[in-house]
């Protein structure tokens, strides 16, 4: 089954410019081999402040206030070692590595509807930026400590902009980001409150503004996936259906019932190469939407259980222990997962894929792993169609 959907997936190419030639931005899925990739850096991040749309929690100590203001120094130096060593790594496979610039993220913001007193980090370039082929999207952001979270990406953007004409840059509408834009009592509900409410698909985002974050969503080709969230609503879906529809791609959403805290799909639905996703256990598609892809030869692939607790994951993490599956493919057959995740590594080489790997625990509290702290800019090959039937 596999088989045939990569096989389909060799004709019938699409997407690829008339003179031959691959623009500078072009990027059509998670897979294709990596030519061109944004690497975060951890300078001048802070603690995420609690919010509307946010409210991180000490790991293992639920009633501990939380940090606020800068990171430590020495705590943004083992995130940028580990950042500098992912970007060695890809460089050494011929990747063409570049670098968000500086940010002071200390500065407190105050816009028509909201006031925050510090802002976040540029770890995370996924969250922000998203490629869609020769377009590259910038996303509305759910949450006011990252409204601004574009600009260290910014002159990037400009960059391959002005060196390519055929590179098309869309920036989505900004929300208010006020009060009325967020469901306090979201955070307030029970454990038995949330299970039962789990079909509502109502989390701490009204669904009166288009809001999504870049990393809710993955492409496959011709089909790309939104998963509805906390940080993307089903307004956000549907700008992005009208936005990219008219360029020929189809936008699908996506919902994982069983994730009470849903948020960015790379810990959640994590395609490897054509007809292959790795999937989370404890967040399975259900009903229709598992349907598409059953009917079109996918294959799903549970993660295996990470070894480590959600406990064990360090103080200020707020992702789940599934960073385990947040990995970053260089091509259809090369991946690099974080070294200590062996459960993962062990399944993958199972699975006849080549597993580099590099410390990034460091980075962990800085919003995610290898995928998380990647936007990918290039990757040769052009979009195609995984979806026939
Ligand atoms: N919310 C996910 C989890 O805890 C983590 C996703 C992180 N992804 C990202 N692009 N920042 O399982």
């Amino acid at each position: 089954m596999t088989l045939d959907v990569a096989r389909q997936s060799q004709t019938g190419r699409t997407g690829l410019p008339a003179d031959g030639t691959t623009p500078l931005v072009n990027s059509w899925n998670e897979w294709d081999p990596l030519e061109e990739v944004v690497v975060g850096r951890a300078d001048g991040a802070c603690y995420e402040p609690t919010e509307p749309g946010y409210r991180p929690q000490v790991r293992g100590a639920r009633n501990a206030p939380f940090p606020t203001g800068a990171k430590p120094a020495e705590t943004i130096a083992r995130a940028n070692e580990e950042l500098d060593g992912l970007s060695d790594l890809l460089r050494s496979l011929g990747v063409t590595v570049r670098r968000p610039d500086p940010f002071d993220f200390s500065a407190a913001l105050r816009t028509p509807s909201f006031e925050v007193e510090n802002q976040y980090c540029s770890v995370c370039p996924r969250d922000v930026l998203i490629t869609m082929g020769n377009q590259i999207v910038e996303a509305t952001m759910s949450r006011r400590t990252r409204f601004f979270e574009y600009l260290p990406y910014r002159h990037l953007v400009y960059d391959y902009w002005n060196a390519d004409q055929r590179v098309v840059w869309t920036t989505a509408p900004k929300p208010s980001m006020s009060d009325e834009m967020y469901r306090e009592e979201f955070w307030t509900l029970t454990a038995e409150e949330r299970q039962a409410r789990m079909y509502d698909f109502e989390y701490c985002v009204t669904q009166t503004e288009v809001i999504f974050d870049a990393a809710d969503i993955t492409r496959m080709g011709r089909d790309v996936f939104v998963h509805e969230s906390m940080t993307t609503n089903r307004l956000g879906i549907s700008w992005l259906r009208r936005e990219l529809e008219p360029r020929g791609l189809r936008v699908h959403g996506l919902r994982f019932p069983r994730d009470l805290f849903p948020s960015h799909i790379d810990a959640t639905f994590v395609p490897l190469r054509p007809g292959l996703v790795l999937t989370n256990p404890d967040r399975p598609l259900e009903g229709e939407e598992r349907d598409l892809f059953r009917s079109n030869g996918w294959e799903f692939v549970d993660a295996p259980e990470p070894k480590c607790t959600d406990d064990d994951m360090p103080s200020y993490c707020q992702s789940s222990r599934w960073l385990s599956m947040n990995l970053l493919s260089v091509s259809p057959d090369t991946v690099i997962c974080e070294e200590t995740e062996k459960e993962t590594q062990g399944l993958l080489r199972g699975l006849g894929f080549e597993v580099l790997t590099v410390p990034f625990r460091n980075v962990y509290e800085f919003g995610g792993s290898l995928h998380c702290a990647t936007w990918d800019v290039r990757r040769t090959g052009g979009c195609e169609d995984y979806f026939p039937a």
